[in-house]
């Protein structure tokens, strides 16, 4: 016990990362709380509604603490942009997998009503992604015991998010896989390693730190707590466990040595993520700094996205994973718990 588990009233000071994208799972979040961890669902592609739901799924399978995940929206991302040249630039590839594009961009579902509906549900936890959430969420949050997490990529960020009244901070180090979410300054100024992240984070935050970013095994999580940390967020290392929503072939690519080599692009969603290298972050390396912001671009590459699924093509697909993918075992996530604790 510390004072990261006292907080958020577990075991064991180990955090699964939330996946966002539709590959959180309701099995996974509840095995690892099950198993005295914190599990984690990332909601940010989920109506009100459907975020209603998953929390009383969660519910329905454990009844201890768990964590719901939102993405912050950016400055300037609700931006009407001319989307023809982007679409003519994509054609080829639509062309090659044999996808048409469907005219139109869904609305991504507005964050204030998601964050109502969340508060409303109440969940043990709440963590943010990409920013801070606005004063009314934290009051509110605040009066009903609900546990307010911020991600920080840089020491500045923890800064804020101390000062916002939050109550742990996840110290993301550029190791870490998916998106890391830099929201003060430019991600190219925001990649600071786990290494030198955590221990400055610890020296400048009153609040539990989170070391999250190349944590994989018991190895990690001793270098965490040596740094400074009050425990860790384990993403990549959850996602090859058999509850995770991971695709066969998203699983296949973090079990081959292709996972030794990850990038940060922002070629799939528009926000920098980090993922394994293929032939399309290769073949549009050029274009990182042209594609349109989220949610824009993650609806263009979606019809390509979910043909590649179909056709189990891993060239095609956003294959998140972190630096530490290869240390990542496949076993069940309560097996994977045990090895760490
Ligand atoms: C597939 C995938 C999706 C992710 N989606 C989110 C997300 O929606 N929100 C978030 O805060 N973090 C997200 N992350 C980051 C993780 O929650 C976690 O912080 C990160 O994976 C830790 O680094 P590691 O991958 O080296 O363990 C994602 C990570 C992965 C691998």
């Amino acid at each position: 016990m510390n004072r990261l588990s006292s907080l958020l009233k577990i075991a064991h000071p180990i955090v699964q990362g939330p996946f966002g994208g539709g590959i959180s799972r309701v099995s996974l979040v509840s095995a690892v709380s099950n198993s005295g961890g914190l599990g984690s669902f990332g909601a940010h592609i989920l109506s009100p509604g459907e975020i209603r739901d998953v929390v009383e799924r969660i519910r329905a399978q454990t009844l201890a603490p768990f964590s719901i995940n939102l993405w912050v929206p950016q400055p300037g991302e609700q931006d009407l942009v001319d989307l023809a040249p982007h679409i003519k630039r994509l054609a080829p590839l639509y062309a090659r997998l044999g996808v048409e594009w469907t005219g139109t961009v869904e609305a991504a579902p507005n964050f204030d009503e998601q964050l109502d509906s969340l508060l409303d549900s109440s969940p043990p936890s709440i963590s943010f992604v990409m920013g801070l959430p606005p004063v009314w969420a934290v009051e509110r949050a605040k009066i009903k015991g609900i546990v307010l997490i911020g991600t920080a990529t840089t020491v500045a960020e923890a800064r804020v998010i101390e000062a916002s009244g939050l109550d742990a901070v996840i110290a993301s180090g550029s190791d870490a896989g998916g998106h890391r979410g830099a929201f003060l300054s430019p991600v190219e100024e925001s990649l600071v390693g786990t290494f030198s992240l955590i221990p400055q984070v610890a020296d400048a935050v009153d609040i539990p730190v989170v070391a999250a970013g190349g944590v994989a095994d018991r190895r990690g999580i001793l270098a965490a707590h040596a740094l400074g940390a009050d425990g860790v967020q384990i993403g990549t290392g959850f996602l090859a466990t058999a509850e995770s929503g991971a695709s066969d072939v998203h699983r296949k690519m973090l079990a081959s040595s292709d996972a030794e080599t990850t990038v940060l692009t922002r070629l799939f969603s528009g926000r920098h993520a980090r993922g394994i290298v293929n032939s399309l972050i290769r073949e549009l390396s050029a274009e990182e700094g042209a594609v349109p912001p989220y949610p824009l671009q993650n609806a263009l590459m979606q019809p390509l996205r979910k043909a590649a699924a179909q056709l189990g093509e891993s060239d095609y697909l956003n294959l998140w994973a972190g630096q530490a993918a290869p240390l990542a075992g496949r076993m069940s996530a309560a097996e994977y718990m045990e090895s760490l604790v």
